[in-house]
């Protein structure tokens, strides 16, 4: 090396270590809160040796209330690229360490070519959040910056899969770049994530509430659906994105990732013939039968704690990822309402941008009834899963397992919205209601001859146990060609991979759709 080189790259060195080290102070302070500082997590989350790094010394341009003198290279976010389990992706990591992760016009454009790079190679982007929100000091600047993330976001939507996780704070502005993401993994004790803290809430609303009960993790995975997983620490987060990542392609043109499973394709489940209960007032845990049918220990659940009337969720079918989308009968019965319509739209529409096939496992008893219901939108809502499932052109397969009743019939997976396989278990009930409301309408006149409730009551069986033999059984619908077949519970696993097979190649033939800008979904 000549000495001018020498010199050369001593300035470089130098420059390169005052970038990587940050204050230790605010390290040790990050620590005691039990979080990693924005390299650690990426040291995690990266295969060693493979993250490159862009924009090292990138710092602020801002002057004002003194922040001339508060200046660090990278300006308190770490972007590059780098493997995560031997695949390409985008990482962005907020270095809390640095003016509290505050977002301003340079941290901003480093995030914004950062997403910039991953649409143009086509690389999945992995978000690590830990910010106070729009760095007050730069003012309008900050705004612009947020701005030009949300529209990066949104260019990026159904091009490449985009993954947030929330590791600290996430106020403000900053709320919404997760928002328009794929997914959001909040940490259970170290993260909240709101519009307006619980200072601006007191002021306003008189409420008393601290950042978690406000927006806690526990709570954004529970009531508002907002989050989608929960770790329970920084490490967590990441074998869950990880997780995540394992399911889905680099983009929505890449070959969903298929590995060997080891689970026998045409394994029969024998066990499952005995899960639906005989009595169809009975409930049962619809994770049995799903975890059953896929490949073993493959079902990976999303939203578990929302709405958890409705299952989604990534599994393997011989090997192949696929989307679990299901009622769950033993919480609510397996109604559809408002917050699993949301929840169901929103996944299937996620799993046909990304050429994921959707298996759907049918037990409802409808469309929640109710004043609530009604006056909380529920025809909006409820039609959001009629959009998705119409406009997925990914394979559909389908398996009514017990009630499929009115519109939640059409709207989970029905071979009227497009399905491409719909199979049947015996047990299964397809008809416009349930026997006791179908006997109440259509027994009217003669329920009220009754003399006694009683009579009345023995009558309502009757009736019901003669609309059951009738309308709720699998064998109408299959003598009209609306689904495919009736089998036996123990014959689902190996029809499912046969007919997936068959329909694979589905996701590469061109759908002719009328031409149209785009559709308007009942948002
Ligand atoms: C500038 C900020 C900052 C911010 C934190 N810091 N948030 N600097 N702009 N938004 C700085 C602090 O001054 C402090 O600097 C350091 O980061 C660490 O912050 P602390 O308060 O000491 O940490 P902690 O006690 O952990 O509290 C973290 C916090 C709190 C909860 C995030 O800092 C906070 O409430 N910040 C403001 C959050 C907020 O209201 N954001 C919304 C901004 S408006 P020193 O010098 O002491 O180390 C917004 C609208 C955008 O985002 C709209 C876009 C569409």
């Amino acid at each position: 090396m000549s000495e001018g080189s020498r010199r050369e790259f001593e300035i470089l060195s130098k420059m390169r270590k005052e970038a990587l080290t940050g204050d230790p102070n605010a390290i040790a302070k990050q620590h005691s809160r039990g979080k990693l500082t924005a390299r650690e997590r990426i040291e995690l989350l990266v295969d060693p040796g493979t993250f490159v790094e862009f924009d090292m010394f990138v710092k602020h341009r801002a002057t004002e209330f003194g922040m001339d003198k508060r200046v660090a290279l990278g300006d308190g976010v770490v972007t590059g690229w780098g493997k995560i389990d031997g695949r390409p992706a985008v990482v962005i990591a907020q270095d809390f360490t640095f003016m509290g992760g505050s977002l301003g016009e340079m941290h901003a454009a480093k995030i914004v070519k950062a997403m910039m790079y991953a649409l143009e190679a086509g690389l999945p982007i992995v978000f690590l959040n830990d910010s106070g929100g729009a760095r007050i000091q730069e003012g309008v600047d900050s705004l612009k910056g947020y701005g030009e993330i949300f529209y990066m976001n949104v260019k990026a939507s159904g091009v490449v899969p985009q993954i947030a996780a929330i590791m600290g704070p996430c106020a403000g502005g900053a709320v919404y770049s997760p928002a328009l993401m794929d997914f959001i993994i909040m940490t259970r004790k170290t993260s909240f994530a709101f519009i307006t803290g619980p200072r601006v809430v007191r002021a306003v609303t008189g409420e008393e509430v601290d950042e978690f009960g406000l927006g806690g993790a526990e709570i954004h995975a529970t009531r508002s659906g907002v989050a989608h997983l929960v770790a329970e620490d920084d490490k967590h987060a990441i074998e869950l994105i990880k997780k995540l990542l394992s399911y889905l392609p680099l983009n929505n043109v890449d070959e969903p990732p298929i590995v060997e499973t080891g689970d026998d394709p045409e394994r029969e489940d024998h066990e499952l013939d005995n899960i639906v209960p005989a009595d169809p007032a009975k409930v049962y845990d619809m994770h049995e039968v799903i975890t059953r049918v896929v490949d073993k220990d493959t079902f990976f659940e999303i939203m578990p704690s929302f709405a958890p009337n409705a299952i989604i969720g990534f599994a393997r079918l011989n090997g192949r990822p696929v989307c679990v989308v299901a009622n769950n009968p033993a919480y609510l019965g397996g109604v559809l309402d408002i917050n699993s319509s949301d929840k169901i739209a929103r996944f299937v529409m996620f799993c046909d941008a990304f050429n994921l096939p959707i298996l759907t496992f049918v037990d409802t008893p409808g469309y929640l009834p109710g004043v609530d219901q009604e006056h909380g939108g529920i025809i909006r809502h409820g039609a959001k899963v009629l959009y998705a499932y119409s406009e997925a052109t990914v394979p559909k397969l389908t398996v009514i397992v017990r009630k499929a009743y009115g519109g939640a019939y059409i709207a989970m997976g029905s071979r009227h919205l497009g399905a491409d396989y719909v199979i049947a278990w015996p047990t299964a009930e397809i008809a416009v209601m349930g026997p006791e409301g179908a006997t109440e309408i259509i027994w009217r006149r003669e329920l009220a001859q009754a003399k006694t409730p009683e009579e009345r009551q023995e009558m309502l069986n009757r009736f019901a146990s003669e609309y059951r033999s009738k309308f709720a059984n699998p064998y109408i619908a299959a003598s009209r060609g609306y689904i495919e077949d009736v089998a036996m519970p123990h014959e689902t696993r190996p029809r499912l991979v046969k007919a997936l097979e068959f329909l694979y190649a589905k996701r590469e033939v061109r759908v002719r759709e009328p031409p149209k800008k785009h559709g308007i979904p009942p948002v």
